[in-house]
């Protein structure tokens, strides 16, 4: 069995020793542009170029190293007739769940702000809020939204969350739909994204959605930059309506020096590392389900190509 390596970080080198590990009689073929290879029975791949698609033709599964599809289903027409499977948490959701406790803690504790009055010496507590009025909304209820919404709720915020199809989830308001979106945006203290790229949720949140959202509410963005339309979160924390902003994911990544949310002390940037791919685990997920597939049988985590995610 060939398994096709590539990542356009490239580093390939800890993923094909781990390979060798968990799949013995598995050859790695690190893929490199303008190098086609001999046909492979599977590709495990991140961040692929157009020339890449190429050497996908022919293969059993592709597999992705980590959530997110839109990389790959940019391509559209041009990608090759075989199943993705995207990385099923593997310890992202964990990770996820973190993250997004702390932004809301930091928020809720107002630690944004004594950190910045801290800066000028000042000393002046602020008053405490009210748990039971800062509802944390969760968009996206998948594997990642719904762990965030599980933790957060053990922390004992409101939570509600949104979904394409309807979901029942202990503790947590859920709300279904596009029809739906501004009634759960306006009474969404800390808006959390974990939402997929796709046509619908690109631009998602635009002047018009985040301004539904209460005067002084929060974002934390941990899915897509591109959900979001910049220039109008910038202009909306500016006026004051957004109180701040917690960003991991950029439209343009890394983002770029001059860009204006650096110089914007109520927004907060990570570098994309909320949650990151664990590789030992995922490398053992991608193993057991060719393993599964070489058997026959399904394996979960399949792209639906017309969703889009
Ligand atoms: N920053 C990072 O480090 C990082 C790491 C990993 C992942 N991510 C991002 O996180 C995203 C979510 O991951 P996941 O594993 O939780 O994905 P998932 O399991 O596929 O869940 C996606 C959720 O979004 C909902 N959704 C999709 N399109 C929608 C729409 N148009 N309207 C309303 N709801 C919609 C889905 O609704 P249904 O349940 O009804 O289908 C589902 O609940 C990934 O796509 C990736 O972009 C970021």
């Amino acid at each position: 069995m060939r398994i096709l390596l590539y990542r356009g970080d490239g580093v390939i080198g800890p993923w094909a020793r781990d390979f060798a590990d968990a799949l013995p009689q598995a050859e790695a073929v690190l893929w490199q542009e303008g190098q086609p290879v001999e046909r492979c029975d599977y590709a495990v791949i991140w961040a692929p170029t157009p020339a890449l698609l190429d050497q996908l033709k022919h293969v059993k599964a592709i597999f992705l190293m980590g959530a997110g599809v839109d990389a790959l289903l940019k391509f559209g027409d041009a990608l090759p007739d075989v199943p993705i499977v995207r990385l099923g948490d593997a310890g992202m959701a964990e990770q996820m769940a973190e993250y997004a406790a702390h932004a809301v803690l930091r928020y809720f504790r107002r630690f944004d702000e004594y950190e910045r009055q801290a800066r000028q010496g000042v000393w002046n507590p602020l008053s405490p809020r009210v748990k039971s009025e800062f509802t944390v909304g969760v968009l996206g209820l998948g594997k990642l939204g719904a762990q965030v919404a599980r933790a957060l709720r053990q922390l004992g915020f409101p939570v509600r969350g949104w979904s394409r199809t309807a979901k029942d989830l202990p503790g947590v308001e859920c709300f279904t739909g596009m029809e739906a979106l501004d009634d759960f945006l306006s009474g969404t203290q800390v808006l959390v994204s974990l939402l997929p790229l796709t046509p619908e949720t690109n631009n998602l949140l635009d002047r018009a959605r985040l301004s539904k959202l209460p005067q002084g509410a929060y974002l934390v963005n941990v899915a897509r930059g591109a959900q979001v339309a910049e220039p109008d979160l910038l202009a909306l924390i500016k006026s004051g309506h957004i109180a701040g902003a917690t960003l991991d994911v950029f439209r343009n990544e890394p983002l770029p020096a001059p860009h204006p949310f650096w110089n914007e002390p109520r927004i907060t940037i990570t570098p994309h590392i909320s949650a990151l791919t664990l590789r030992e685990e995922a490398v053992r997920q991608i193993a057991d389900k060719i393993m599964l597939l070489e058997r026959g049988e399904t394996v979960a985590d399949i792209v639906d190509l017309n969703r889009g995610y």
